[in-house]
C-alpha cells in the first residue's frame, strides 16, 4: 500500500514538475519581468522546436521579438538578447571583466575541456593564457612567408582551373587554404589539402565535419542525452545515421594522435615557452599549467577546437567577400587600382603590414566581416554580477548575448546595413569615428576570438592575391548562396549549404 502511494506520488510529481517549471519560469523567475513573449520564457523547448523541427528558424523569431518588444528581450528561460549598438561592448565586458559560460552553451562544441567551452571565468583565463603568445601578432608575422606560400599555391591551382574551365566552389577552395594554414600553425605539419596535385574539387572532409557539428548544435543544447547516446554508438551505425559525424570523429582522432606524440616526447612542464612554441601542444604543456590541465583529453579538445575555429570561419568570410566584390564591380575596380600601387607585378607578395595600410583593401576586409550572417549563435555570457541596462537591472546568473549579425546589421551605427558599401569605413575614418568598435564579428571581451590576428592576415593576403591575379565569374550563384535562411551555430542557406561557385574568366597581368 505504502509502496503504491509512494509510486503514485513520484509519478504525479514527475508529471507536474514540468508544469510547475513553466509556471515558475513565466511568473516567478528573476527574468520574468523582462520583455518578450511568454512562451519564449516558459520553456526552451520552443527554441528546440523551431531549430530542430523547422530547420534552424528560431533566429527569425528573435528578430521578430526585437522588432516588437525593443532592444532587450527574453529569448529563453535563462537568456536575454540585447540588440543595442552602444551597449554591445558591455554585454561582453572588458578583457578582464568576469563573464562565465553556462553549461548548456558549453556543450555546443562537443569539446568540454577546450578553452571555448570553459565555464568559469578564472579557469578560462588560465586556459587561454598559454595560447596568447601563440596567437600574438608577432607569431603571425613570423608565419607570413608560409601563408604566402599557400596563397600562391591556391593561385597556381586557380591558373590551372582557368585552363580547364573548371568550376570552383569558393568555400571549399578557401577551406583548403585555411585548413593548410591552421594545421601548420597549430601542429607544425600541414594537412596539405592544396598540395595534392590536380584535385580541383578541393575536397575537404573537415569542413563537412564542422557543418555536421553545427547541425547537431540544437540537439546538444536541448537534448544532451541524445548526443551522449550517439557518442556511444558503434561507428558502422553512425556511418549510416550521419556519415559526416564520422568525419568529426576522424578529426578528433587525428588531434589525439598529434597530441599523443608530443606528450610522449615531452616531460610534463619541461617545455620552455619563452620563445614561440612550435605547436599548440607545446604551448599547452607550458610549466605554468597545472598537471590536471596537461591531459590528453584536454589537448585533443583544444586541438579540435582550434582547427575547427581556424578553417570554417575564415573560408566563409573569404567566400562572402569574393561574392560581394563580384556583385559590386565598382568596388572591385577601386580595389584593383589600389592593389596595383603595392603589387605592380602579378607575382608580388607584399608583407601584410603594407596591405593593412591600404585604405580601400582595409575597408573591403571590414565590410566583408560586417556583411555576414555566418554565426547565428548568440554567444551568451553568464553574468557573475548584476548589470544595469536602461531601467533594468539584469540579475547575476542571467545569460546575456547578441548574435554578431544582429549587431553588425544595426542601422543606428551602420546605415542601410543590407548594402555592401566598403566606403562607409573610409567615410567614418575621415569623420574621426571608429566604426570598428561596433563590429561584433569576433565578439568582445575576455572570451573574444583568439585567432583574430591570423584571420586578418589570411584575409588580407588572400583577397589581395585573388583579385590582383584573376577575373572571376559566378557559375549559377549569387547573393542567395551566402544569405542565411537556416540558423544553427553557423548559418546555412535553404539547401543546407554555403555554395557560391565561380570560374576563372581571365588571368590578369
Ligand atoms: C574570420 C575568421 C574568424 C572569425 C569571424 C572568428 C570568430 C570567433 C568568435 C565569434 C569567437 C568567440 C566565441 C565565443 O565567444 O564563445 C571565436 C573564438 C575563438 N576563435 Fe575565432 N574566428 C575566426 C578565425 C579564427 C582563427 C583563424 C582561429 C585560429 C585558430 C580562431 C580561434 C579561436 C579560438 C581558439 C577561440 C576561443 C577563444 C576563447 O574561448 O577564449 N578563430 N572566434
Amino acid at each position: 500500500m505504502l509502496a503504491s502511494i509512494l509510486l503514485g506520488a513520484l509519478v504525479t510529481s514527475y508529471l507536474l514538475c514540468p508544469i510547475w517549471r513553466v509556471i515558475y519560469n513565466v511568473f516567478l523567475h528573476p527574468l520574468a519581468h523582462f520583455p518578450g513573449p511568454w512562451w519564449a520564457g516558459a520553456t526552451s523547448y520552443v527554441e528546440a522546436y523551431f531549430d530542430i523541427m523547422k530547420g534552424g528558424q528560431y533566429f527569425r523569431k528573435i528578430e521578430a521579438m526585437h522588432a516588437r518588444y525593443g532592444p532587450i528581450v527574453r529569448v529563453s528561460p535563462e537568456e536575454l538578447s540585447i540588440r543595442d549598438a552602444e551597449f554591445y561592448e558591455h554585454i561582453y565586458g572588458s578583457m578582464s571583466a568576469r563573464r562565465d559560460l553556462d553549461t548548456a552553451n558549453a556543450r555546443l562544441n562537443g569539446s568540454p575541456t577546450s578553452v571555448i567551452s570553459t565555464l568559469d571565468h578564472e579557469h578560462h583565463r588560465l586556459r587561454r593564457s598559454p595560447l596568447l603568445p601563440f596567437f600574438s601578432k608577432q607569431s603571425v608575422v613570423r608565419l607570413e612567408p608560409f601563408i604566402w606560400s599557400r596563397v600562391n599555391l591556391l593561385v597556381e591551382k586557380l591558373k590551372h582551373a582557368h585552363k580547364t574551365s573548371s568550376v570552383i566552389k569558393a568555400v571549399d577552395a578557401y577551406g583548403a587554404l585555411t585548413s593548410d594554414v591552421i594545421s601548420h600553425y597549430a601542429y607544425g605539419k600541414t594537412f596539405d589539402y592544396l598540395g595534392n596535385g590536380s584535385d580541383l574539387e578541393f575536397r575537404n572532409d573537415y569542413m563537412q565535419a564542422i557543418a555536421a557539428l553545427s547541425f547537431v548544435s540544437p540537439i546538444s543544447l536541448h537534448f544532451p542525452l541524445v548526443v551522449a547516446i550517439m557518442k556511444r554508438l558503434p561507428q558502422w551505425l553512425l556511418q549510416i545515421l550521419n556519415p559526416n559525424i564520422i568525419r568529426v570523429n576522424e578529426l578528433r582522432r587525428r588531434c589525439t594522435d598529434l597530441a599523443m606524440k608530443v606528450l610522449q616526447t615531452t616531460s610534463p612542464g619541461e617545455k620552455d615557452v619563452s620563445e614561440k612554441p612550435g605547436t599548440i601542444f607545446e604551448a599547452l604543456l607550458s610549466p605554468s599549467m597545472p598537471p590536471e590541465e596537461r591531459t590528453l583529453e584536454r589537448m585533443t579538445d583544444e586541438g579540435f577546437i582550434i582547427t575547427a575555429a581556424g578553417l570554417e570561419t575564415t573560408s566563409r568570410f573569404l567566400t562572402n567577400t569574393t561574392t560581394h566584390l563580384l556583385l559590386n564591380t565598382d568596388c572591385l575596380a577601386k580595389l584593383r587600382a589600389e592593389l596595383k600601387t603595392v603589387m605592380p607585378a602579378p607575382g608580388d607578395c607584399p608583407p601584410c603590414s603594407v596591405l593593412e595600410n591600404l585604405p580601400y583593401l582595409s575597408a573591403v576586409v571590414a565590410e566583408g566581416l560586417r556583411c555576414e550572417t555566418i554565426f547565428m549563435t548568440r554567444f551568451p555570457r553568464k553574468l557573475v554580477e548584476p548589470l544595469a541596462y536602461k531601467d533594468f537591472t539584469i540579475p547575476a546568473g542571467a545569460n546575456i548575448g547578441c548574435a554578431p549579425y544582429l549587431q553588425n546589421s544595426n542601422a543606428d551605427v551602420f546605415p542601410e546595413p543590407e548594402r555592401y558599401r566598403p566606403e562607409r569605413w573610409i567615410e567614418a575614418r575621415e569623420r574621426g569615428e571608429n566604426l570598428g568598435k561596433y563590429l561584433a564579428t569576433f565578439v568582445k571581451g575576455g572570451r573574444m576570438c583568439l585567432g583574430i590576428n591570423l584571420a586578418y592576415t589570411e584575409m588580407y593576403l588572400t583577397i589581395a592575391a585573388i583579385f590582383h591575379n584573376f577575373d572571376l565569374e559566378f557559375v549559377d550563384s549569387g547573393l542567395e548562396n551566402i544569405t542565411t535562411t537556416r540558423g544553427y551555430f553557423f548559418g546555412f542557406t535553404d539547401n543546407y549549404d554555403w555554395g557560391v561557385k565561380f570560374r576563372v574568366k581571365n588571368v590578369l597581368g
